[in-house]
């Protein structure tokens, strides 16, 4: 007979615990068991706000947490579909093995994801993909969170879209093969080479790291003023924390008949 599993992906918001909503509290006070992926590389203090959202938000003291070690996605170049294939699978033996062992047929079991799950997070692919399976009889929610990029714009007072249009929301790695034609505003995210500097037109920039933590810090300008501000800002903070979350939104000017 196939065991039965349920399971609760929680966003837990992008680094400040005030961005858990009671939507989150109450999923947080359901589970018994919580998910913690050990990232190692300097990402301690990931592992830490989510134990310290359980310990602040969770009134029943009576959980387990089950910490595991997440397999290193494997960095661009050489076969690199071949490596994310060989990688994911090894991801959802992972999560399979958690959820045959660590969870019973009674029990909610938490992944506390960090943002919202549905933005550059692969949790909710690698549940379904489980399920699809069949070898367990998985059931999962999914409690929405507050993004980095809702974060960003909050705290830089800004709207993301100029009016009427579109916003994209991409990655470094695909900035860097050009700004996207038809967009007028930009959120780039997972930018580890400062993508930013090779964008050439006449672009206003509002740039945040760790927004919403302690060591929060923003910059905003016209890209060719704070370009280089930015870069050496990114590269400090990275040398310091040993890692570094940034995300930035991109605008072109909005024309005088706007
Ligand atoms: C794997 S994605 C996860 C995004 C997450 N699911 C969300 O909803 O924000 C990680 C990227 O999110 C962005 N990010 C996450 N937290 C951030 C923060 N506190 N400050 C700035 N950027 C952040 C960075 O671009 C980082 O490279």
């Amino acid at each position: 007979m196939r065991v039965r599993r349920n399971v609760i992906v929680i966003g837990m918001g992008a680094g400040n615990p005030d961005y858990v909503t009671i939507q989150a509290v109450k999923a947080l006070n359901l589970a018994s068991v919580f998910f913690i992926p050990d990232k190692g590389g300097g990402k301690e203090q990931l592992a830490r706000l989510r134990r310290d959202i359980c310990e602040r938000f969770i009134e029943n003291r009576d959980y387990r947490m089950v910490t595991f070690d997440s397999p290193v996605r494997p960095k661009p170049g050489g076969d690199y579909r071949k490596g994310i294939k060989a990688w994911r699978g090894e991801v959802e033996r992972v999560y399979e093995r958690l959820l045959a062992d660590e969870l019973g047929e009674d029990e909610y079991g938490a992944f506390l994801v960090w943002g919202d799950p549905s933005l550059y997070d692969g949790t909710l692919r690698i549940l379904e993909s489980i399920r699809a399976k069949g070898r367990m009889e998985l059931e999962y929610d999914v409690v929405p969170g507050i993004t980095s990029v809702q974060a960003l714009a909050a705290r830089h007072k800004v709207p993301l879209n100029r009016i009427g249009e579109a916003v994209t929301i991409t990655t470094g790695r695909r900035l860097s093969q050009g700004f996207p034609e038809d967009a007028g505003s930009v959120v780039v995210m997972l930018d580890g080479n400062a993508a930013f500097t090779k964008v050439e037109d006449d672009i206003y920039i509002h740039w945040g790291a760790y927004v919403g933590t302690p060591d929060e810090i923003l910059v905003s300008g016209n890209l060719e003023d704070v370009a280089g501000e930015i870069e050496r800002l990114k590269e400090a903070a990275q040398k310091n924390h040993g890692w570094i979350m940034d995300t930035y939104l991109l605008t072109r000017p909005e024309s005088k008949e706007d």
